[in-house]
């Protein structure tokens, strides 16, 4: 997905050395890379198969129409893997379980390369990298694992609850809204809290600048800021003024915390105590945000909106939420009730982790049917072979995640929600949601933590049920739009969820 690039993405931006560019030599490089695009090919016999027409009008539709791009390009090359052309770099896209293992396995296939030229949320200016940098994003992760031992996981817990609180109490009593605004929200303050630091998460107003800053990174990649990043148009100038901002605000929660001395319980904390030079805490700050956010945000807010179109598997998830309580939480004796929060708060982390069946499978069901994912790698070398299919060292690889999660023939009636489904057996990566072989999601641990506390307030604290632009209750429940690269999002104003406050304090 777009986020999980974030972090190489922005790690790059900021670990090389500026944001210079240079308009004239910008302007020449361009012309030279249109002029050598349509050089043309020599394909040998096991060159996967080349798209018809101009390579040229790839660009556009690989970025705003990818699901249906990928799918013409099999039906109309006919084959299992296909190539076209982006600028000057060869693109393979490849489908089929047995290219999905080698896809997955193969050695020589790297993702931060992949995502760096065919992802773009973040721009960037210098585009190699150094050993140095693979260092630092290898300690990125590192200080990642860290923030989700038991421990530090479970300090988060009654923060995050705390969070959501907050927000849904906002909320009012009842009402409606577009869960890809207001869920999206509450997982972006959450994920602030569980990847920053107080100064930040406890700002209303700065996460909600913040917010806007990376929804401009988002909404603000073109075709040209992704393959041109040095070319200064006013997307990218755009997006490199954001980058600075979010970059300021970060160093400014740094500076402030190392000159007052005093120390927070706070993921900042502990990148600051681990003696992490500036480059890696902003790094981490900056980059996990993104990749964090944006998935979370994503898979939340599909779930919310698929459980309130399936009234069965909200009230089975209600149901499990309230067994845990009743085996965990120990009823109130005094006479002001607890609220929800403080509750679910005294539920651990085991709990939470091994003890929510219908939790697990209502996220899996969610990642599989609504996360539109492609993907990306990079072959570093050497050469190697996808179903007999030349994949030259240098050339993309990229692997759209709907040939599994919507194959027919794995998962029956594909776009139906039902997480009660037999999960394949048999099918290596028959679902992908978190990653597979060489490249596993790192912040899972997190991630569906997260989604379950949330899950967990919002269908104690409410009921909630899908309606139409109307205000009707819909009679078909949106789709997922796996069109829309970021969020899945169908068209803006199709339905809302229509909630209600339950008698449960928050
Ligand atoms: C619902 C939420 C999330 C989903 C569904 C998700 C899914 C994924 C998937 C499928 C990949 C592999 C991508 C590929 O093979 O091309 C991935 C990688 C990654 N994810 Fe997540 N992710 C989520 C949340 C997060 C969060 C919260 C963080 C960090 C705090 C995170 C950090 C990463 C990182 C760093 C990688 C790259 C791993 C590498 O370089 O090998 N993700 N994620
Ligand atoms: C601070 O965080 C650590 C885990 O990182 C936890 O073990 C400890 O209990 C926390 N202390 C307080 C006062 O919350
Ligand atoms: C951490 O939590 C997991 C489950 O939530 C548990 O299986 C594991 O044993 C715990 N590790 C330690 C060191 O307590
Ligand atoms: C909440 O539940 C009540 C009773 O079951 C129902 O009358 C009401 O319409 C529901 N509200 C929403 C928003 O679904």
């Amino acid at each position: 997905m777009p986020y999980t690039i974030g972090l190489h993405a922005a790690s790059t931006a900021f670990l090389s050395a500026g944001f210079a560019t240079q308009f004239t030599v910008a302007v020449i490089v361009f012309l030279a890379i249109i002029l050598t695009t349509s050089a043309f090919q020599k394909d040998g016999v096991d060159a996967p198969a080349s798209l018809p027409g101009n390579s040229l009008l790839a660009i556009t539709p690989f970025f705003r129409r990818r699901y249906d791009f990928l799918n013409w390009g099999f039906h109309a090359t006919g084959q299992s893997i296909f190539q076209f052309q982006l600028l000057r770099n060869t693109v393979i896209v490849v489908s089929g379980e047995s290219a999905r293992e080698k896809f997955f396995t193969a050695k020589g296939l790297d993702l931060t390369e992949g995502f760096k030229i065919l992802s773009g949320a973040i721009p960037m200016v210098r585009g190699v990298t150094s050993d140095l940098q693979v260092r630092r994003i290898a300690m990125i992760h590192r200080r990642l694992a860290s923030v989700q031992k038991n421990a530090s996981l479970t300090a988060l817990i009654p923060h995050i609850l705390d969070d959501s609180r907050r927000i849904m109490e906002s909320w009012g009593t009842n009402g409606r809204f577009d869960p890809f605004d207001k869920i999206y929200e509450l997982i972006f303050q959450i994920t602030i809290r569980s990847l920053s630091c107080t100064e930040i998460s406890d700002d209303p107003a700065l996460v909600s600048r913040l917010k806007t800053l990376y929804d401009t990174l988002d909404t603000g990649t073109t075709p040209a800021t992704v393959l041109v990043p040095w070319f200064p148009t006013p997307a990218m100038i755009k997006k490199l003024w954001a980058t600075k901002e979010i970059y300021d605000i970060v160093v400014k929660a740094i500076d402030a915390r190392e000159k007052s001395g005093i120390a927070q319980n706070d993921t900042l904390q502990m990148l600051l105590d681990a003696g992490d030079e500036k480059l890696i805490v902003v790094g981490f700050i900056m980059g996990l945000l993104i990749a964090g956010a944006r998935a979370t945000g994503t898979t939340a807010s599909w779930l919310m909106t698929l459980i309130g179109g399936h009234p069965e598997w909200r009230a089975k998830a209600a149901v499990e939420v309230e067994s845990l309580l009743a085996s965990y939480s120990s009823p109130s004796s005094s006479s002001a009730p607890h609220s929800l929060a403080s509750r679910l708060a005294s539920i651990p982390l085991e709990a939470w982790e091994s003890e929510t069946p219908v939790l697990d499978s209502i996220i899996r069901e969610t990642t599989r049917i609504a996360q539109p994912h492609t993907a990306m790698r990079r072959n570093l070398g050497p050469e190697l072979y996808i179903n007999n299919k030349i994949i030259p060292t240098g050339a993309y690889v990229i692997y759209p995640f709907s040939d599994v999660h919507l194959d027919p023939e794995l998962y029956p009636d594909p776009w139906k929600f039902d997480p009660g489904r037999k999960e394949p057996v048999n099918t290596p990566f028959g679902y992908v949601g978190w990653g597979g072989g060489k490249t596993l999601c790192l912040g899972t641990r997190l991630a569906k933590v997260e989604l379950k506390l949330v899950t967990a307030m919002f269908v104690l604290g409410f009921n909630h049920s899908i309606i139409d632009q109307a205000g009707k209750p819909s009679d078909t429940l949106p789709v997922p739009n796996w069109n829309d690269i970021l969020l899945c999002r169908p068209p803006k104003d199709s339905f809302y969820i229509k909630y209600e406050r339950t008698r449960v304090p928050l």
